[in-house]
C-alpha cells in the first residue's frame, strides 16, 4: 500500500497486537499485518477460534515472527491475557465481527482476545466486518455505540460487493484508513493545547469546631479525572481541590482547599487566567453559621442545635463575573435529573451541565465509573453510558472543546466582500 505523503516508517519500535476475529475478511489482516510490519511496528497476532477456520496461524506466524496466540490457557505459555496487552502500545481488532463488538460492549471473556481486552490500557482501534443487514441491525449500532463512548475507536465498514452476494454496508475498512486511525491513536490528541482550565474537584469541608466538619461523600475522581485528561490533551491545568485520598495527577499545578470559602478564593482568582473552568467539587451548600473555636464538649451541649448558612454559590459566581470562559458544571441529582440539570444549567449561567443520578448502581461517589448526561444551553442532550471516569472525562473534553469551537468560529470577523 503506498501512503501519500509519507515520510518514512511511522510505527516503528511500536508494539501492536492485531487481533483477527471469524470474518471471510480475515484474509485482509494478513495484508494489514504486512503494512504494519513494514510501518516499523513489532506484531503478535491474537485469532479466535473461528478465524482460525479463515487463515492458518502459520501464515500470520510466519509473516509476523511471533507464535500466534488462540487459547487463553496454553501449557507452559505465560499468561498472555495480561502479558501481551500489558507490553501493547495499541490492540487492533481488523476484522471485527457482531459477537467480537459485542463481546467488547459487555464485556465478556470466553477466548484469549476478549479476556485480554478486559485488561488492556492501551488504545483499542476496531475495523468491523459483517454482512450489511447485521452492521445496521439495532443491537450492533448500540454495541458500537457503547464502544465509541469508551473511547474505543471504531474504523466503520465501507460500502460494496459482500460476500453474501449482496452490496451493502459492511465490508472491511480499506487498510489506509485502519492504519491511519492507529497512527491517530497513537500521537495524542492534544486539542486543548493554547487553553488554561480550571477543575475543581473532591469535598468542601466545613467546620464545626476544630475537630468535626460537615462535608460529602465526594471522592474526587472525577475532578481529578478531567485534570488528568485535559493535561494529556495539551491544556494548562489548575486543580482546586478539596479533600481527598487520591494522588496528585502529574502535570497539574494543585490548589488545596478545604472550605467552600477558600474554594471560592481560589477559583475567582484564578478566572481571569482560565479559558474554561469545570466544576466537579461537591460544594457543600451550608456551613455552621458559628464553628466553635474549641472542641465542643458532648456534657455541655446537650440542647444545642447547629444554625447553618448558605455558602457562595461558586459556579453562579463564576459564571456572574466570566468574560469569555467557557463553564461547565454538574448536578448531582436523586430524582428527575434532566429537568433539575436543565434548572441548573440555566440558574448558574453553564455552557455546559454534566447531570448524573448519584442513585444509579456503579456510578457516582466514590466509584471507579459513572453515567452522564449531557446537556448544553442550546438543548442539545448527549446520553453517555456508564464509562470508566476517565473516559467520561475524555468524552466531556470532547463536548467542550466542540462548543469552544463553535464559539470561536461564531466570534471570527466575517470575510468582507467587495470592500475597499
Ligand atoms: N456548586 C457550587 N457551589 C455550591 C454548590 C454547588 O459551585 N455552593 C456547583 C457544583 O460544583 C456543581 C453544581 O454547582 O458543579 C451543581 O451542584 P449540585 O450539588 O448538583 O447542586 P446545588 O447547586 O448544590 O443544588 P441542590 O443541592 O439543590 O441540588
Amino acid at each position: 500500500m503506498e501512503i501519500s505523503g509519507s515520510t518514512g516508517p511511522t510505527l516503528i519500535g511500536k508494539r501492536i497486537v492485531l487481533g483477527v476475529t471469524g470474518s471471510i475478511a480475515a484474509y485482509k489482516a494478513v495484508l494489514l499485518l504486512r503494512t504494519l510490519l513494514r510501518e516499523g511496528a513489532v506484531v503478535h497476532v491474537v485469532m479466535t477460534q473461528s478465524a482460525t477456520k479463515f487463515v492458518t496461524p502459520l501464515t500470520f506466524e510466519v509473516l509476523s515472527g511471533h507464535p500466534v496466540s488462540t487459547e487463553v490457557f496454553e501449557a507452559h505459555q505465560e499468561m498472555k491475557h495480561l502479558s501481551l496487552p500489558e507490553q501493547a502500545d495499541a490492540i487492533v481488532i481488523a476484522p471485527a465481527t457482531a459477537n467480537c463488538l459485542a463481546k467488547i460492549a459487555l464485556g465478556l471473556g470466553d477466548d484469549l482476545l476478549s479476556t485480554m481486552l478486559l485488561t488492556a490500557q492501551c488504545p483499542l482501534i476496531v475495523a468491523p466486518a459483517m454482512d450489511g443487514g447485521m452492521w445496521t441491525h439495532p443491537t450492533v449500532t448500540e454495541h458500537v455505540r457503547t464502544l465509541r463512548a469508551r473511547g474505543t475507536v471504531v474504523v466503520d465498514p465501507e460500502e460494496g460487493p459482500l460476500a453474501s452476494g449482496r452490496i451493502g454496508h459492511g465490508r472491511l475498512a480499506e487498510e489506509s484508513r485502519i492504519l491511519e486511525a492507529l497512527q491517530t491513536a497513537l500521537s495524542p490528541l492534544r486539542d486543548w493545547q493554547g487553553h488554561r482550565i480550571l477543575v475543581s474537584a473532591g469535598p468542601t469541608q466545613e467546620p464545626i469546631d476544630p475537630v468535626r466538619f460537615i462535608s460529602n461523600r465526594s471522592s474526587g475522581k472525577m475532578g481529578y479525572a478531567l485534570a488528568e485528561a485535559a493535561q494529556a490533551r495539551g491544556a494548562q491545568v489548575v486543580l482546586v481541590t478539596g479533600p481527598t485520598a487520591l494522588p496528585l495527577p502529574k502535570g497539574v499545578e494543585v490548589v488545596s482547599v478545604a472550605t467552600a470559602e477558600e474554594m471560592t478564593q481560589a477559583l475567582s482568582m484564578r478566572l481571569a487566567w482560565s479559558s474554561a473552568v469545570i466544576m466537579a467539587a461537591a460544594v457543600a451548600d451550608f456551613r455552621p453559621k458559628y464553628p466553635a473555636s474549641q472542641k465542643m464538649k458532648k456534657q455541655a451541649q446537650i440542647d444545642q442545635t447547629l444554625d447553618l448558612e448558605r455558602t457562595t454559590d461558586i459556579l453562579a459566581s463564576l459564571s456572574a463575573q466570566r468574560t469569555t470562559q467557557l463553564i461547565v458544571g454538574f448536578a448531582a441529582e436523586t430524582c428527575d435529573l434532566i429537568a433539575h440539570a436543565k434548572d441548573k444549567l440555566t440558574a448558574k449561567g453553564l455552557d455546559l451541565i454534566v447531570a448524573n443520578d448519584v442513585t444509579t448502581e456503579g456510578a457516582g461517589f466514590g466509584s471507579e465509573q459513572n453515567a452522564a448526561t449531557l446537556i448544553d444551553r442550546e438543548g442539545a442532550i448527549t446520553e453517555l453510558p456508564l464509562m470508566p471516569k476517565r473516559a467520561l472525562a475524555d468524552a466531556i473534553l470532547n463536548r467542550a472543546h466542540e462548543l469552544l469551537r463553535t464559539r470561536e468560529s461564531q466570534q471570527a470577523p466575517k470575510p468582507v466582500v467587495g470592500g475597499r
